[in-house]
Protein backbone atom coordinates (compact mmCIF):
# COMPACT_ATOMS: atom_id res chain seq x y z
CA UNK A 1 0.00 0.00 0.00
CA UNK A 2 1.53 3.40 -1.07
CA UNK A 3 1.88 5.89 1.81
CA UNK A 4 2.02 9.78 2.14
CA UNK A 5 5.38 10.99 2.71
CA UNK A 6 5.45 14.73 4.63
CA UNK A 7 7.71 16.85 5.93
CA UNK A 8 6.03 18.31 9.17
CA UNK A 9 6.68 20.61 11.99
CA UNK A 10 6.70 18.71 15.27
CA UNK A 11 8.60 21.23 17.15
CA UNK A 12 9.69 24.92 16.98
CA UNK A 13 13.02 25.38 17.13
CA UNK A 14 15.05 28.21 14.96
CA UNK A 15 17.03 24.90 13.25
CA UNK A 16 14.78 23.31 10.58
CA UNK A 17 16.48 19.93 11.46
CA UNK A 18 15.11 20.04 14.94
CA UNK A 19 12.00 21.54 14.24
CA UNK A 20 10.91 19.09 11.54
CA UNK A 21 10.28 14.91 10.95
CA UNK A 22 9.58 12.83 8.38
CA UNK A 23 6.43 10.92 8.41
CA UNK A 24 4.49 8.75 6.97
CA UNK A 25 1.11 8.49 7.10
CA UNK A 26 -1.95 6.95 4.53
CA UNK A 27 -2.96 8.92 1.39
CA UNK A 28 -5.38 11.05 2.22
CA UNK A 29 -9.50 10.52 0.99
CA UNK A 30 -11.20 12.70 -1.01
CA UNK A 31 -14.66 14.25 0.31
CA UNK A 32 -17.41 14.91 -2.80
CA UNK A 33 -15.68 18.64 -3.63
CA UNK A 34 -12.25 17.56 -2.94
CA UNK A 35 -9.50 16.70 -5.36
CA UNK A 36 -6.45 13.97 -4.73
CA UNK A 37 -3.04 15.58 -5.85
CA UNK A 38 -0.05 13.85 -6.58
CA UNK A 39 2.50 16.65 -5.79
CA UNK A 40 5.35 16.34 -8.19
CA UNK A 41 7.80 19.90 -7.66
CA UNK A 42 7.13 22.00 -4.64
CA UNK A 43 8.84 25.31 -4.16
CA UNK A 44 10.67 26.75 -1.33
CA UNK A 45 9.97 29.54 0.87
CA UNK A 46 12.89 29.36 3.58
CA UNK A 47 12.28 32.78 4.94
CA UNK A 48 8.80 32.34 5.65
CA UNK A 49 8.89 28.14 6.86
CA UNK A 50 11.48 29.80 9.21
CA UNK A 51 9.00 31.98 10.99
CA UNK A 52 6.69 29.19 10.76
CA UNK A 53 8.73 26.67 12.08
CA UNK A 54 10.04 29.40 14.84
CA UNK A 55 5.51 29.70 15.59
CA UNK A 56 6.31 33.48 14.83
CA UNK A 57 3.77 33.72 11.95
CA UNK A 58 1.14 35.79 13.77
CA UNK A 59 -1.87 34.80 11.03
CA UNK A 60 -1.03 30.95 11.64
CA UNK A 61 -1.61 28.45 14.40
CA UNK A 62 0.30 25.69 14.30
CA UNK A 63 -0.63 22.56 15.91
CA UNK A 64 1.92 19.88 15.91
CA UNK A 65 2.73 17.52 13.97
CA UNK A 66 1.60 20.67 11.21
CA UNK A 67 2.38 19.80 7.49
CA UNK A 68 3.91 23.21 5.76
CA UNK A 69 5.26 24.46 2.55
CA UNK A 70 2.97 26.90 0.28
CA UNK A 71 3.02 25.50 -3.49
CA UNK A 72 3.09 22.61 -5.65
CA UNK A 73 2.23 21.48 -8.86
CA UNK A 74 1.54 18.59 -9.66
CA UNK A 75 -1.35 15.91 -11.33
CA UNK A 76 -4.47 14.87 -10.58
CA UNK A 77 -4.86 11.10 -9.17
CA UNK A 78 -8.88 11.31 -7.86
CA UNK A 79 -11.98 13.49 -8.16
CA UNK A 80 -14.63 13.46 -6.03
CA UNK A 81 -18.00 12.66 -7.08
CA UNK A 82 -19.41 16.29 -7.49
CA UNK A 83 -15.89 17.76 -9.51
CA UNK A 84 -16.86 18.50 -13.04
CA UNK A 85 -14.40 20.59 -14.48
CA UNK A 86 -11.02 18.40 -13.43
CA UNK A 87 -10.22 15.24 -14.94
CA UNK A 88 -8.12 12.83 -13.53
CA UNK A 89 -4.32 13.13 -15.21
CA UNK A 90 -4.62 17.11 -15.01
CA UNK A 91 -2.02 18.89 -14.32
CA UNK A 92 -2.32 21.63 -11.58
CA UNK A 93 -0.93 24.06 -9.36
CA UNK A 94 -2.25 24.53 -5.94
CA UNK A 95 -1.26 27.81 -3.07
CA UNK A 96 -2.04 27.23 0.11
CA UNK A 97 -0.19 27.11 3.71
CA UNK A 98 0.42 23.91 5.10
CA UNK A 99 0.08 21.87 1.64
CA UNK A 100 2.93 21.44 0.03
CA UNK A 101 5.57 19.35 1.82
CA UNK A 102 4.04 16.12 1.32
CA UNK A 103 3.95 13.60 -1.50
CA UNK A 104 -0.01 13.68 -2.04
CA UNK A 105 -2.52 16.64 -0.53
CA UNK A 106 -6.54 16.36 -0.49
CA UNK A 107 -7.65 19.97 -1.75
CA UNK A 108 -10.96 21.64 -2.45
CA UNK A 109 -11.62 21.76 -5.84
CA UNK A 110 -12.07 25.91 -5.70
CA UNK A 111 -8.53 25.84 -4.89
CA UNK A 112 -6.45 23.74 -7.72
CA UNK A 113 -5.17 26.05 -10.95
CA UNK A 114 -5.32 24.03 -14.01
CA UNK A 115 -1.72 24.28 -15.87
CA UNK A 116 -0.90 23.08 -18.80
CA UNK A 117 2.00 21.46 -17.48
CA UNK A 118 2.95 20.79 -13.66
CA UNK A 119 6.60 22.15 -14.86
CA UNK A 120 9.26 24.13 -11.97
CA UNK A 121 8.43 27.35 -14.06
CA UNK A 122 4.00 27.34 -13.50
CA UNK A 123 5.15 26.47 -10.13
CA UNK A 124 7.05 29.65 -9.70
CA UNK A 125 4.79 31.80 -11.10
CA UNK A 126 2.24 31.04 -9.00
CA UNK A 127 2.49 32.17 -6.63
CA UNK A 128 5.93 33.98 -6.36
CA UNK A 129 5.78 35.49 -10.19
CA UNK A 130 2.73 36.51 -8.51
CA UNK A 131 3.61 38.37 -5.65
CA UNK A 132 6.25 40.03 -7.83
CA UNK A 133 3.19 41.31 -10.01
CA UNK A 134 0.76 42.43 -7.26
CA UNK A 135 4.06 44.13 -5.11
CA UNK A 136 4.42 46.49 -8.06
CA UNK A 137 0.95 46.95 -9.17
CA UNK A 138 -0.53 48.05 -6.00
CA UNK A 139 2.44 48.69 -3.24
CA UNK A 140 5.22 50.26 -5.73
CA UNK A 141 2.36 51.90 -7.95
CA UNK A 142 5.49 51.97 -10.74
CA UNK A 143 5.14 54.32 -13.52
CA UNK A 144 6.73 53.94 -16.84
CA UNK A 145 9.74 55.84 -16.93
CA UNK A 146 10.48 55.43 -13.31
CA UNK A 147 13.59 54.43 -11.54
CA UNK A 148 13.68 50.97 -9.46
CA UNK A 149 15.88 49.77 -7.20
CA UNK A 150 15.93 46.00 -6.57
CA UNK A 151 17.42 43.81 -3.73
CA UNK A 152 18.18 39.90 -4.10
CA UNK A 153 17.32 40.18 -8.13
CA UNK A 154 18.43 37.52 -9.18
CA UNK A 155 16.40 35.33 -5.97
CA UNK A 156 13.23 33.48 -7.26
CA UNK A 157 11.05 36.74 -6.44
CA UNK A 158 13.62 39.71 -7.40
CA UNK A 159 14.03 37.77 -11.16
CA UNK A 160 10.42 38.54 -11.92
CA UNK A 161 10.27 42.36 -10.38
CA UNK A 162 13.34 43.16 -12.78
CA UNK A 163 11.62 41.99 -15.87
CA UNK A 164 8.07 43.35 -15.43
CA UNK A 165 9.55 46.59 -14.54
CA UNK A 166 11.51 46.95 -17.91
CA UNK A 167 8.31 46.12 -19.64
CA UNK A 168 6.65 49.01 -17.73
CA UNK A 169 9.79 51.18 -19.60
CA UNK A 170 11.50 51.41 -16.17
CA UNK A 171 15.38 52.16 -15.73
CA UNK A 172 16.16 49.29 -12.93
CA UNK A 173 19.21 49.15 -11.11
CA UNK A 174 19.57 45.38 -9.67
CA UNK A 175 21.39 44.41 -6.81
CA UNK A 176 22.79 41.01 -6.00
CA UNK A 177 25.58 39.08 -4.62
CA UNK A 178 27.59 36.57 -6.54
CA UNK A 179 28.90 36.32 -9.63
CA UNK A 180 26.22 33.42 -10.77
CA UNK A 181 23.59 35.54 -9.68
CA UNK A 182 24.92 38.79 -12.04
CA UNK A 183 25.22 36.17 -14.74
CA UNK A 184 21.45 35.33 -14.45
CA UNK A 185 20.59 38.82 -14.31
CA UNK A 186 22.84 39.47 -17.52
CA UNK A 187 20.79 36.72 -19.24
CA UNK A 188 17.28 38.30 -18.70
CA UNK A 189 18.37 41.51 -20.51
CA UNK A 190 15.93 43.89 -18.59
CA UNK A 191 18.95 45.37 -16.30
CA UNK A 192 20.42 49.27 -17.08
CA UNK A 193 22.75 48.21 -13.90
CA UNK A 194 23.81 45.28 -12.49
CA UNK A 195 25.48 45.72 -8.82
CA UNK A 196 27.05 43.05 -6.83
CA UNK A 197 27.16 43.68 -3.33
CA UNK A 198 30.30 42.00 -2.51
CA UNK A 199 31.82 44.42 -4.79
CA UNK A 200 30.39 47.62 -4.75
CA UNK A 201 29.00 49.11 -1.87
CA UNK A 202 25.64 49.59 -2.10
CA UNK A 203 24.82 52.20 0.20
CA UNK A 204 28.08 54.49 -1.56
CA UNK A 205 26.89 53.55 -5.47
CA UNK A 206 23.79 54.84 -4.71
CA UNK A 207 24.47 57.78 -2.59
CA UNK A 208 26.51 59.21 -5.94
CA UNK A 209 24.43 57.55 -8.82
CA UNK A 210 21.16 58.16 -7.48
CA UNK A 211 20.91 60.20 -4.86
CA UNK A 212 17.43 61.41 -4.54
CA UNK A 213 16.30 59.59 -7.46
CA UNK A 214 14.93 55.77 -6.56
CA UNK A 215 11.34 56.19 -7.28
CA UNK A 216 10.70 52.83 -6.47
CA UNK A 217 13.02 51.15 -3.43
CA UNK A 218 11.95 47.40 -3.84
CA UNK A 219 13.86 45.36 -1.03
CA UNK A 220 13.60 41.87 0.47
CA UNK A 221 17.26 42.28 2.12
CA UNK A 222 16.10 44.95 5.00
CA UNK A 223 19.15 46.38 7.22
CA UNK A 224 21.55 48.09 5.31
CA UNK A 225 19.67 47.46 2.18
CA UNK A 226 16.33 49.36 3.51
CA UNK A 227 18.43 52.00 4.89
CA UNK A 228 20.56 52.92 1.86
CA UNK A 229 17.08 52.41 -0.50
CA UNK A 230 15.65 54.99 2.41
CA UNK A 231 18.35 57.55 2.09
CA UNK A 232 18.36 58.28 -1.97
CA UNK A 233 14.49 57.92 -2.15
CA UNK A 234 13.34 60.70 -5.02
CA UNK A 235 10.46 62.92 -4.11
CA UNK A 236 7.43 60.97 -3.87
CA UNK A 237 9.54 58.17 -3.82
CA UNK A 238 8.33 54.55 -2.42
CA UNK A 239 10.06 52.49 -0.37
CA UNK A 240 8.33 48.46 -0.75
CA UNK A 241 9.33 46.41 2.01
CA UNK A 242 8.69 42.79 0.58
CA UNK A 243 11.35 40.56 2.79
CA UNK A 244 13.10 41.25 5.77
CA UNK A 245 15.67 38.26 4.52
CA UNK A 246 18.60 39.73 7.02
CA UNK A 247 16.16 40.01 10.15
CA UNK A 248 14.64 36.85 9.98
CA UNK A 249 17.56 34.61 8.98
CA UNK A 250 19.74 36.49 12.49
CA UNK A 251 16.64 35.66 14.38
CA UNK A 252 16.25 39.15 16.16
CA UNK A 253 15.51 42.00 15.10
CA UNK A 254 18.10 44.66 15.14
CA UNK A 255 18.02 47.47 17.55
CA UNK A 256 17.96 50.99 16.03
CA UNK A 257 18.44 54.19 17.65
CA UNK A 258 18.25 56.90 15.21
CA UNK A 259 15.72 59.45 14.42
CA UNK A 260 12.31 57.71 13.45
CA UNK A 261 11.91 56.98 9.86
CA UNK A 262 9.60 59.90 9.22
CA UNK A 263 13.15 61.88 9.28
CA UNK A 264 13.96 61.16 6.02
CA UNK A 265 11.23 61.08 4.16
CA UNK A 266 8.66 63.73 5.03
CA UNK A 267 9.79 66.60 3.16
CA UNK A 268 10.24 64.55 0.38
CA UNK A 269 6.80 63.23 0.70
CA UNK A 270 7.75 59.94 -0.03
CA UNK A 271 7.14 56.80 1.54
CA UNK A 272 7.69 52.80 3.07
CA UNK A 273 4.99 50.48 2.23
CA UNK A 274 5.00 46.94 2.81
CA UNK A 275 3.65 44.24 0.67
CA UNK A 276 1.62 40.91 1.96
CA UNK A 277 0.56 38.51 -1.03
CA UNK A 278 -2.37 36.38 0.60
CA UNK A 279 -4.06 40.51 1.25
CA UNK A 280 -4.49 40.39 -2.44
CA UNK A 281 -6.28 37.26 -2.93
CA UNK A 282 -9.02 38.64 -4.93
CA UNK A 283 -6.35 40.07 -7.44
CA UNK A 284 -4.53 36.50 -7.41
CA UNK A 285 -6.82 35.52 -10.71
CA UNK A 286 -5.57 38.32 -12.74
CA UNK A 287 -1.67 38.19 -12.27
CA UNK A 288 -1.64 34.62 -12.89
CA UNK A 289 -3.42 35.17 -16.22
CA UNK A 290 -0.82 37.99 -17.20
CA UNK A 291 2.17 35.98 -16.08
CA UNK A 292 1.44 33.01 -17.74
CA UNK A 293 0.40 34.63 -21.19
CA UNK A 294 3.63 36.29 -20.70
CA UNK A 295 5.35 33.20 -20.02
CA UNK A 296 3.88 31.33 -23.00
CA UNK A 297 4.51 33.99 -25.75
CA UNK A 298 8.14 34.46 -24.48
CA UNK A 299 8.15 37.88 -22.87
CA UNK A 300 8.84 36.65 -19.44
CA UNK A 301 11.75 34.26 -18.51
CA UNK A 302 11.49 31.88 -15.36
CA UNK A 303 14.70 31.12 -13.81
CA UNK A 304 14.83 27.82 -11.55
CA UNK A 305 18.12 27.40 -9.14
CA UNK A 306 20.01 24.16 -11.11
CA UNK A 307 20.45 22.77 -7.86
CA UNK A 308 18.81 19.31 -7.71
CA UNK A 309 17.11 18.49 -4.69
CA UNK A 310 14.75 15.48 -4.75
CA UNK A 311 12.59 13.81 -2.77
CA UNK A 312 11.01 15.32 0.86
CA UNK A 313 14.08 14.61 3.03
CA UNK A 314 15.78 17.23 0.55
CA UNK A 315 13.41 19.74 1.70
CA UNK A 316 15.69 20.34 4.79
CA UNK A 317 18.96 21.19 2.28
CA UNK A 318 16.88 23.43 0.18
CA UNK A 319 15.99 25.23 2.78
CA UNK A 320 19.55 25.83 4.06
CA UNK A 321 20.58 26.76 1.10
CA UNK A 322 18.61 29.14 0.43
CA UNK A 323 19.24 30.38 3.90
CA UNK A 324 23.32 30.56 3.01
CA UNK A 325 22.13 33.33 -0.09
CA UNK A 326 23.27 30.51 -2.65
CA UNK A 327 19.77 30.36 -4.29
CA UNK A 328 19.77 31.72 -8.08
CA UNK A 329 16.36 31.77 -9.71
CA UNK A 330 13.37 29.79 -7.70
CA UNK A 331 14.85 27.00 -5.78
CA UNK A 332 12.44 23.83 -6.22
CA UNK A 333 12.10 20.28 -4.86
CA UNK A 334 11.07 17.52 -7.49
CA UNK A 335 9.15 15.01 -5.42
N1 LIG B 1 5.78 39.71 1.36
C1 LIG B 1 5.38 38.67 0.63
O1 LIG B 1 4.20 38.39 0.45
C2 LIG B 1 6.44 37.84 -0.02
C3 LIG B 1 6.14 36.92 -1.01
C4 LIG B 1 7.19 36.20 -1.60
C5 LIG B 1 8.49 36.41 -1.17
N2 LIG B 1 8.73 37.32 -0.18
C6 LIG B 1 10.08 37.62 0.29
O2 LIG B 1 10.86 37.95 -0.84
C7 LIG B 1 12.21 37.57 -0.64
C8 LIG B 1 12.67 36.70 -1.76
O3 LIG B 1 12.11 35.40 -1.60
P1 LIG B 1 12.65 34.20 -2.50
O4 LIG B 1 11.99 32.98 -1.95
O5 LIG B 1 12.50 34.57 -3.92
O6 LIG B 1 14.16 34.12 -2.05
P2 LIG B 1 15.46 34.46 -2.90
O7 LIG B 1 15.42 35.88 -3.31
O8 LIG B 1 15.58 33.43 -3.96
O9 LIG B 1 16.62 34.21 -1.83
C9 LIG B 1 16.92 35.13 -0.84
C10 LIG B 1 18.03 36.08 -1.31
O10 LIG B 1 18.06 37.19 -0.41
C11 LIG B 1 19.37 37.68 -0.34
N3 LIG B 1 19.80 37.79 1.06
C12 LIG B 1 20.41 38.86 1.58
N4 LIG B 1 20.65 38.69 2.86
C13 LIG B 1 20.20 37.46 3.19
C14 LIG B 1 20.18 36.70 4.39
N5 LIG B 1 20.67 37.20 5.56
N6 LIG B 1 19.67 35.45 4.36
C15 LIG B 1 19.14 34.95 3.23
N7 LIG B 1 19.12 35.63 2.05
C16 LIG B 1 19.65 36.88 2.04
C17 LIG B 1 20.28 36.72 -1.12
O11 LIG B 1 20.47 37.29 -2.41
P3 LIG B 1 21.78 38.18 -2.76
O12 LIG B 1 22.96 37.25 -2.61
O13 LIG B 1 21.55 38.59 -4.15
O14 LIG B 1 21.80 39.31 -1.77
C18 LIG B 1 19.41 35.48 -1.24
O15 LIG B 1 19.75 34.70 -2.36
C19 LIG B 1 12.26 36.91 0.73
O16 LIG B 1 12.68 37.85 1.66
C20 LIG B 1 10.83 36.47 0.96
O17 LIG B 1 10.53 36.36 2.32
C21 LIG B 1 7.73 38.04 0.39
Amino acid sequence: MPKNKQLVISSFSNDIREATTVMETDIPHINADQILVKNKYVGINALYDRELYRGRVPYIKVTFPYVFGVEAVGEVMAIGKNIKNVSVGDSVSTVKVGTAYQEYQAIDAAEIIKIPEATPEYLTINPTGVSAYLALQNVAELKAGEIIVVSAAAGGLGHIVVQLAKQKGCHVVAICGTEQKEALLTSLNCCNQIINHRKTDVDSFLSTEYANKIDVGFDSVGRHMFDAFLKNLAPLGRLVVSGLATEINEGVFQKVTGPRVYERIYWKGASVRCFMNHLYKDQHPEAREVLFSEYREGNLQVKVDPTPFRGIEAITEASEYLLAGKSCGKVVVTL
